[in-house]
Parts: C-alpha cells; sequence; structure tokens
C-alpha cells in the first residue's frame, strides 16, 4: 500500500528519501536506481551525495536510468536532462561517466531509440527503487493526462500546462520543447519499489487525486496505488490537500 510521509519541509523530505535510497544502494551488489530531474529532488540528491562523502554509502557499483529526456535541444544544451543529470546527479555523487542512461531526444529516430531504453532498463535487471516528481497536472515521468496506464517508453508531446510550469529554466516560453521521451507508466510500475515526492501547495491537487483519488489516466501519477511498494514523501503544502492526512500521521508513528 502507499505510505505517506509527510516532513516539515524538503530538506527533511530529502534526507527521508536519502535514508532510502542508501539503505537500497548498500542492499544489492549492482544497485539500480531509477533518477527523476526538475526541482523536486535536488534535496534528495545532495542528502545522497553528503552519504558519500561521508564513506556511509558506497557507490562505484551504482548505475541508474532519467526518466525523460527533451527532443529536439541540442547535445549539450544545459537544461538537456542530460544536462541536469550530469550536474545534478553523476558529478555530486562521483559516478563513472555512462553510469545513468538518458532516453535519447536528439536522435531522429526517437521511437526506436525509446524502445531500445526499455530493452536497456530489463538488460540492466530493472530498477531497484524509482524516484519520482509530480507535475502539477499529475503527470509522472511527462506522462501526461491521457496517457495509457500500459504505456512504454515513447516520444509524447508536453502539454500546454507543462511548457508553462517549465518555462522558467528557459529565456522564453517558445524555448521549452513541444515533445519529450519518457519512460511509460508500465514502465515505471515494473520498477521494485516507488518513492514519489512533492513540495508546495501548487502540488496539493495532483497529489491529493495519485494517493487518494481513483486510479485514471485523468491523472497518471494515480498509478501509483497499483504498485505494492510506494513511499509518498511530502512537505506541508503538498500534504495539505489529502482528506486523509490524519490517519497517515498515526500511522507513521505508530499510533
Ligand atoms: C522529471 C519528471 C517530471 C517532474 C515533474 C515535477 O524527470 O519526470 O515528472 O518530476 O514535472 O517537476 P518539478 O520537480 O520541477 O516540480
Amino acid at each position: 500500500m502507499t505510505r505517506v510521509v509527510i516532513a516539515r519541509d524538503a530538506v527533511e523530505a530529502g534526507d527521508v528519501a536519502g535514508d532510502r535510497l542508501a539503505e537500497v544502494v548498500r542492499a544489492h551488489r549492482r544497485p539500480v536506481l531509477g533518477f527523476a530531474t526538475g526541482s523536486t529532488p535536488t534535496t534528495v540528491y545532495r542528502s545522497l551525495a553528503r552519504r558519500v562523502r561521508e564513506g556511509e554509502v558506497d557507490v562505484a557499483a551504482l548505475s541508474g536510468f532519467a526518466l525523460d529526456e527533451y527532443v529536439g535541444l541540442p547535445a549539450g544544451h544545459p537544461e538537456s536532462y542530460r544536462s541536469v543529470i550530469d550536474r545534478d546527479v553523476v558529478e555530486p555523487l562521483g559516478l563513472r561517466p555512462g553510469a545513468v542512461l538518458v532516453p535519447d531526444g536528439s536522435a531522429s529516430r526517437t521511437d526506436e531509440a525509446a524502445r531500445e531504453y526499455d530493452d536497456a532498463i530489463r538488460a540492466a535487471g530493472g530498477v531497484h527503487l524509482q524516484l519520482l516528481g509530480i507535475g502539477s497536472n499529475g503527470h509522472i515521468g511527462f506522462n501526461e493526462p491521457g496517457s495509457s496506464l500500459a504505456s512504454r517508453t515513447r516520444v509524447k508531446r508536453l502539454s500546454a500546462a507543462t511548457r508553462a510550469d517549465n518555462a522558467r529554466f528557459f529565456d522564453r516560453l517558445d524555448d521549452v520543447p513541444t515533445h519529450c521521451v519518457t519512460q511509460g507508466l508500465g514502465t515505471i510500475l515494473e520498477a521494485e519499489e516507488l518513492l514519489l515526492l512533492a513540495f508546495g501547495e501548487s502540488k496539493a491537487a495532483a497529489v491529493a487525486a495519485a494517493v487518494e483519488g481513483p486510479v485514471s489516466s485523468g491523472c497518471p501519477g494515480s498509478v501509483i496505488q497499483l504498485h505494492p511498494r510506494v513511499t509518498v514523501i511530502l512537505d506541508q503544502g503538498a500534504a495539505s490537500r489529502l482528506a486523509h492526512r490524519e490517519y497517515y500521521e498515526a500511522e507513521r508513528v505508530g499510533r
């Protein structure tokens, strides 16, 4: 079932997630993590990097897969998810180059590259733990509302809402790519464990729909309810529209 942890703030949430990531890395000879990009996971990556520096966890054998990539950004563009993953994950954790794969959004053969990405995940033995953020419209990865719950990695059009949300990373709205390559909802559900994080009131409606609403392609994040091993880590704002908040808090401390 879905475990909901309501943290004081994003820093505490990052530490709760960092703890779990470190446990998963220690538990496997060849750990495989699924990495999200965007603003949400930055405190998680900082927490994990601190544990690596302090010798609490060894990431020499760690590899991973990113959730998604924009289509059409030139190689090396600072907002391509390849660059973001290198900046936020590969460099701070000191991973070997090539340890984290990101879908290929530059190729003219994106459909074929998307299929190969799912194959690469399978060939690695699957993802032990998948980190997820959630869009204010309920997307996970870039599976926008209406996405098939069984979808595989593929090219998708970004919704107007997502392009507007992500315009903060670009000079102008027009610079935000219109398409992406994203792991599908079916692909994401194959990870052994899911950790979804969300911060701020702008995410509160999407979080309530994902955790407590009906499972529906109208809120792609609601597919987490189909997974047997999920933890949702929120700050106060993102938790503010949960109907059963008191229940989750009581359950966490064993009352
Ligand atoms: C990013 C991703 C997206 C983001 C979501 C939230 O790889 O797959 O689902 O997690 O758009 O973005 P932020 O964290 O920037 O609010």
